[in-house]
C-alpha cells in the first residue's frame, strides 16, 4: 500500500492505475464503519484510493477539532488490511495553502439540520470534497448512510458541479446493541457509552409506530423525541421526520421517510438516521 503527502506525489502516482478508481474520504480514527467502505470499494474497483484527513474548515469555533483522535499508524493498518491500494494523507497546509481563498457554499440539503446547528460545516465538507476529487479523480466515490444529510450534500455537489464521480451510499454499521459506529464514540465515558444506544432505540420506536399504521409525522416525531427525553444526560439538537430525497420534513407518512436525529450526551454529539418506512 502506498502512502502520499502531498497532491504532486498522488498525481504523479494515479496516472496510468488500474481503472475505475474508487475513492473512500474519511478523517481517520478508522473503525469497522469506514472499513465497510472500503470493501466495498475493494469489491467494485481496480483501484481503491482512502483520503485521511482531519479537514479543519468543517469544525466550528467550539468543536472538537484540536482532540479528534488521529491513529496514523493503525489507521494505515487497518486500510493495508481492508485492501486499500493507496492512502492520500495531507497536511493542512498541503491541503489549504496560505492565501486559500476559494470556498464551496451549498443550499438545498445543506440548509437544514447539521447546516443550522454547525454553521459552516458542509461549507467545509463540500469545499475538501470538491478538492479530493480534482486531487484523486475517482470514477466512483464511497460514503455512509450515517452521515445522510453529508450524503445528500455530496450528490448534489456532484450533480451541481457535473463531477464525473458515481456517489455511491453505504448502509450504518452498528455496534451490537445497535449504537451506530463513530469515531467520536471514544469520547463516551463508561457510563454514558450504555445511553448512547438512546438514538437507535428512538429511531427504532418512530419506526415500529408507523408500522403500527401511524401516518402523522408529527406524532412519529415526538415518540422519537421522548426516547431521548427519558434518557438521563440527553440534550437534543433536533430529531425530524424527513423526505429521503429533499431532507424536508414530512407532513403524512405516505411514502419513504427517514428519521434524522442529532443529541448530546455529556460533551459527546452523536447523530443517526433509520429509514422509517420505505
Ligand atoms: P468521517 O467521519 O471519518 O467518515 C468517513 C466516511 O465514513 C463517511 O462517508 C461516513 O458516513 C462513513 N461512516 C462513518 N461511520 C459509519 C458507520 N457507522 N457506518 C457506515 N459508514 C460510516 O465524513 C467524514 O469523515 C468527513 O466529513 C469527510 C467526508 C471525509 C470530509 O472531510
Amino acid at each position: 500500500m502506498n502512502v502520499l503527502n502531498t497532491v504532486a506525489e498522488f498525481r504523479a502516482a494515479r496516472a496510468g492505475v488500474p481503472e475505475p478508481l474508487g475513492l473512500v474520504p474519511t478523517m481517520g480514527a478508522l473503525h469497522e464503519g469506514h472499513i465497510s467502505l472500503a470493501r466495498r470499494a475493494r469489491a467494485e474497483c481496480a483501484t481503491v484510493a482512502m483520503s485521511v484527513f482531519v479537514n479543519p474548515s468543517q469544525f466550528g469555533p467550539r468543536e472538537d477539532l484540536s482532540r479528534y483522535p488521529r491513529p496514523i499508524e493503525r489507521d494505515l493498518q487497518m486500510a493495508r488490511e481492508a485492501g486499500v491500494d493507496v492512502v492520500f494523507h495531507p497536511s493542512v497546509e498541503e491541503m489549504y495553502p496560505a492565501g486559500h481563498s476559494t470556498w464551496v457554499e451549498m443550499e438545498g440539503p445543506a440548509k437544514r439540520w447539521e447546516g443550522e446547528h454547525r454553521p459552516g460545516h458542509f461549507r467545509g465538507v463540500a469545499t475538501v470534497v470538491a478538492k479530493l476529487f480534482t486531487i484523486i479523480a475517482p470514477q466512483r466515490e464511497y460514503f455512509g448512510e450515517k452521515d445522510f444529510q453529508q450524503l445528500a450534500v455530496i450528490r448534489r455537489l456532484a450533480a451541481d458541479l457535473m463531477l464525473p464521480v458515481d456517489v455511491i451510499g453505504c448502509p450504518t454499521v452498528r455496534e451490537p446493541d445497535g449504537l451506530a459506529l463513530s469515531s467520536r464514540n471514544v469520547y463516551l465515558t463508561p457510563e454514558e457509552r450504555p445511553l448512547a444506544v438512546a438514538l437507535h432505540n428512538a429511531l427504532q420506536a418512530g419506526r415500529r409506530r408507523i408500522g403500527r399504521g401511524e401516518r402523522e409525522a408529527e406524532t412519529v416525531r415526538r415518540v422519537m423525541e421522548q426516547v431521548l427525553l427519558d434518557t438521563p444526560g440527553f440534550t437534543v439538537d433536533y430529531v425530524a421526520v424527513v423526505d429521503p430525497g429533499s431532507l424536508e420534513p414530512l407532513k403524512r407518512i405516505e411514502g419513504p421517510a427517514r428519521g434524522l436525529i442529532a443529541a448530546r450526551i455529556g460533551s459527546v454529539r452523536l447523530i443517526d438516521n433509520m429509514s422509517l418506512a420505505e
